[in-house]
């Protein structure tokens, strides 16, 4: 069922319609992935986050304003507590055909416990990040996490009939040696597998970093020298470039924010869980959702907040390693969602 969005739609400056939106529900986490977080992260007090009912209202409004795919991520979105009822009052959305797609991006520690309720309220496919299939690399890169905890989350949701995309975090000198290993786990277990290329984020020691930067071209070079690999047409509007392997048949993607390739067709936008627009993952214009939600319990200030930073969506990002700091973002991942 299609259903016309009860506003105008949103169109950018650059005639890119914005039906995609990733709302970050937490900044805490119960990993300290080393390339995310500090071991000893300040968190934002709670009356600083969109409450359960606030990021409803503001969803609902994004969905009357054309947004139909929407993303849950975090830090991780599943510590959120009453994070489930916020995904059961999204299933309205589902169930009139305004919102085709409710997705969410985890670590995967919780999965075991609520992958049977995603499932019911809706969900079809899910994200889950993971850098390693080694327990103890896996216990080092996050710090807290434990890798069986998440491989039972994982086997939870396929049981429950999510479809599981991984997304690793490429990392020099730390899972370079695991690519086939991952790539082979991967396709026996049925899973989509994406690579993400290190982002410059966050205030992490500049040289440490670029020690870890391992370009998607030379994995993919890698991949090439093993099998045939078949570029697909890309429909997501986002930033991954996917390719077939024909010897197995599995899908690849490549998400390499430091390339420019994305942005003509950017879709999206993000939400932080303290109600900031970022039209751009890589800029750091935003606006201020929080106040026009709470200010009154009618929409209309806080959907002429969104137009407002819809009509100043950047036509792209600037990352770029070679320009030091100038190119980076100052913010956790955590705190805009991945
Ligand atoms: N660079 C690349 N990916 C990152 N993530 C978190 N921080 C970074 C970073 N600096 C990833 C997580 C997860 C997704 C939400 O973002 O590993 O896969
Ligand atoms: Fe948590 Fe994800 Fe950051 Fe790791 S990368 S600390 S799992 S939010």
């Amino acid at each position: 069922m299609t259903v016309a969005p009860k506003h105008a739609p949103l169109i950018d400056p650059f005639a890119r319609a914005i039906t995609y939106l990733r709302v970050s529900v937490t900044d805490r986490c119960d990993f300290r992935c080393t390339y995310c977080m500090s071991e000893h992260m300040q968190f934002l007090p709670k009356k600083d986050l969109l409450s359960l009912e606030e990021l409803d209202r503001m969803c609902s409004a994004f969905i009357g304003l054309g947004v139909q795919k929407l993303r849950i991520t975090g830090g991780e979105p599943l510590v959120r507590r009453g994070i489930d009822t916020f995904f059961r009052a999204m299933t309205r959305h589902l169930d009139s055909g305004a919102l085709k797609e409710l997705t969410l991006t985890t670590n995967g520690s919780q999965l075991a416990r609520f992958a049977p309720d995603l499932a019911a309220f809706g969900m079809k496919r899910i994200n889950v990040s993971m850098d390693t299939l080694n327990p103890e690399k896996f216990a080092e890169i996050t710090r807290w996490g434990r890798l069986p905890q998440v491989l039972e989350g994982i086997r939870a949701a396929t049981a429950a009939g999510l479809k599981v995309k991984i997304n690793t975090v490429a990392i020099k000198g730390f899972n370079e040696d695991e690519l086939f290993d991952l790539v082979k786990w991967c396709g026996d277990e049925g899973h989509d597998l994406t690579f993400i290329e290190v982002m410059p984020m966050g205030e992490m020691d500049e040289q440490a970093r670029l020690g870890q930067y391992w370009p998607l071209q030379d994995l993919r070079a890698r991949l090439a020298d093993r099998f045939t690999l078949q570029d697909l047409p890309d429909n997501t509007g986002g930033p991954a470039r996917y390719v077939r392997i024909s010897q197995t048949g599995q899908r690849i993607g490549f998400i390499t924010p430091l390339t420019h390739n994305f942005c003509e067709s950017c879709n999206r936008v993000r939400v932080t869980c303290t109600g900031e627009i970022y039209t751009c993952l890589g800029q750091n214009d935003r606006a201020d959702l929080r106040a026009p939600l709470r200010a009154s319990d009618e929409d209309t200030a806080l959907i002429e907040a969104i137009r407002g930073a819809i009509d100043r969506k950047p036509k792209g990002h600037d990352f770029d390693y070679t320009r030091g700091v100038g190119g980076q973002v100052a913010r956790h991942m955590s705190h805009t969602g991945g």
